[in-house]
């Protein structure tokens, strides 16, 4: 609950925010100061402060904010790909966590009309990729701040190491893939895996178009004045750069998985010709991994091919998208293998990044070794074989910041798990990776948590093994 001083500033914002016509511009005076005769003296000790403009990370400082945590995004969005201009409403749920005078949102470009903190109108202002809103909020407190938005999305284009990433524009639509840091680029957020949140989607765009989110739709969507509108909900905690609302022409086959698990499949026309494979592919291997891995762990599966070039694919929670390419089964395999690893269970830290690629690049092995291709063993001989000098010279167990993707954080990241699976054995290493998927599900985890998981399983220390294959700058001796 906000106390009464809320309304103090809220009527202060009021005044600032209609003396400049609802522009982001800076606040004349940081956060009303409280009155002398207001309760908030009455209050405890520590007082309010200013969260921090990052939650921590040092990969990335600024990414990310400190002193709340959200736990629902409801996003009202419009998207005319002819104008390119994306706007609407942004409602984000949170738990204060600290005494809050200020908190920050991560938001790249756009206008920002109006911000409100409970109801009440709210200032703020804006710097770089931080949005911050004024406000007076107690440690625990609920609150629900809206952010009115419009402008023409600007995705991170061409970085060296990650290509071209965020909402990115595309001739009938929107590609979006997020990772590590683009949901910036289209929603006001808490941008970092470590604050997962459930989704609510309203997403309208031209009637003809169809608007692609994450989890299942709540209602068939609804066209009423040209206008097509999509309800999606994604039920699970999702991190934010999981999050898509990828548009334009597409192809849809839905049914269910043999197993019994809801299927959505989209591709481009350009793609139409793979449209079945991909919904049958992707059914079968989400089924196949709910036997390796544990049951699944949302509500529907999937797939997107986009005629975006992208030069990779994203494992966008229930929904992979593939960029510009016809996805192979390994790649299908990796992608939905994510979902676990990843998505259900995500990274704390993006130094620990390796529990999502290296586990990934590991369930290609298996996918290959559970239809008879060729083992696992054979995989890590080969990638042993073809390894460069720059694979050892990269401990996987640390990725890094300028160079998130290395191979090293995909395949000596699996080649770590695949030593791991020999020094222990099937009949514990399997029982293991599905021990590691139940008891974190939904949450956060760290390698730290990982090493401890697999000593306790292996019943004796591993530090020599995880120190060779995650953290040393040597070739470790091959396995097998
Ligand atoms: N997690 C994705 C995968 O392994 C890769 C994402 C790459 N992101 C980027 N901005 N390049 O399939
Ligand atoms: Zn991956």
């Amino acid at each position: 609950m906000r106390r009464l001083i809320g309304t103090v500033s809220g009527v202060f914002a009021l005044v600032a925010c209609s003396a400049s016509n609802g522009a982001s511009t800076a606040p004349s005076s940081p956060a009303a100061p409280p009155s002398a005769s207001s309760p908030s003296v009455a209050r405890s000790a520590s007082a309010a402060t200013a969260g921090t403009t990052g939650i921590g990370d040092p990969y990335f400082p600024g990414d990310g904010n400190g002193g709340y945590d959200v736990t629902h995004y409801s996003l009202a969005l419009a998207y005319d790909p002819g104008r390119k201009h994306l706007g609407g409403t942004a409602t984000v749920e949170a738990k204060a966590v600290q005494n809050l005078s200020q908190f920050n949102m991560d938001l790249h470009g756009f206008t920002v009309s109006k911000v409100t903190v409970d109801g009440a109108d709210a200032q703020f202002d804006r710097k770089g990729d931080e949005l911050t809103v004024y406000t007076d909020l107690d440690d625990q407190d609920d609150f629900k701040v809206t952010v009115a938005y419009a402008g023409t999305p600007e995705p991170v284009r061409g970085s060296a190491n990650l290509g071209t990433y965020g909402f990115v524009p595309t001739a009938d639509g929107s590609f979006v893939t997020s990772e590590p840091n683009g949901a910036k680029t289209w929603f006001p957020s808490n941008d970092h895996p470590a604050d997962k949140a459930t989704f609510d989607f309203r997403l309208t765009v031209p009637e003809g178009v169809t608007a692609i989110a994450n989890g299942e739709l709540t209602a068939p969507p609804k066209t009423e004045g040209g206008q097509t509108t999509f309800l999606w909900r994604e039920s699970h905690p999702m991190a934010t750069y999981l999050a898509t609302m990828t548009t334009g022409k597409f192809s849809v086959r839905t049914g269910d998985s043999p197993g019994g698990i809801p299927v959505y499949a989209a591709t481009d026309p350009r793609y139409d010709g793979v449209l079945d494979n991909l919904f049958t592919e992707s059914g079968k291997i989400t089924d196949h991994w709910s036997k390796v891995f544990g049951p699944y762990p949302f509500k529907s599966t999937g797939g997107v091919v986009d005629d975006f070039d992208a030069g990779y694919a994203l494992e966008n929670q229930t929904k992979p998208i593939y960029g510009g390419f016809e996805p192979d089964q390994s790649i299908i395999a990796h992608e939905l293998a994510h979902q676990w690893f990843g998505n259900s269970l995500s990274i704390t830290r993006w130094k620990d990044l390796w529990l999502n690629e290296g586990f990934a690049t590991y369930a290609e092995w298996l996918w290959a070794e559970d239809n008879g291709q060729a083992t696992a063993q054979n995989a890590f001989d080969q990638a042993y074989a073809n390894a460069t000098d720059a694979l050892w010279d990269y401990p996987p167990g640390e990725t890094r910041p300028d160079d998130l993707f290395n191979a090293s954080v995909y395949i000596r990241g699996a080649m770590a798990l695949h030593a791991l699976r020999v020094a222990i054995g099937d009949d514990k290493f399997f029982p293991m990776l599905k021990k590691w998927v139940a008891d974190h599900k939904y949450g956060n985890v760290t390698t730290e948590e990982f090493i401890e998981l697999a000593e306790q399983t292996a019943g004796r220390q591993l530090g020599d093994l995880f120190d060779a294959w995650l953290f040393e700058r040597t070739r470790p001796p091959k396995v097998g």
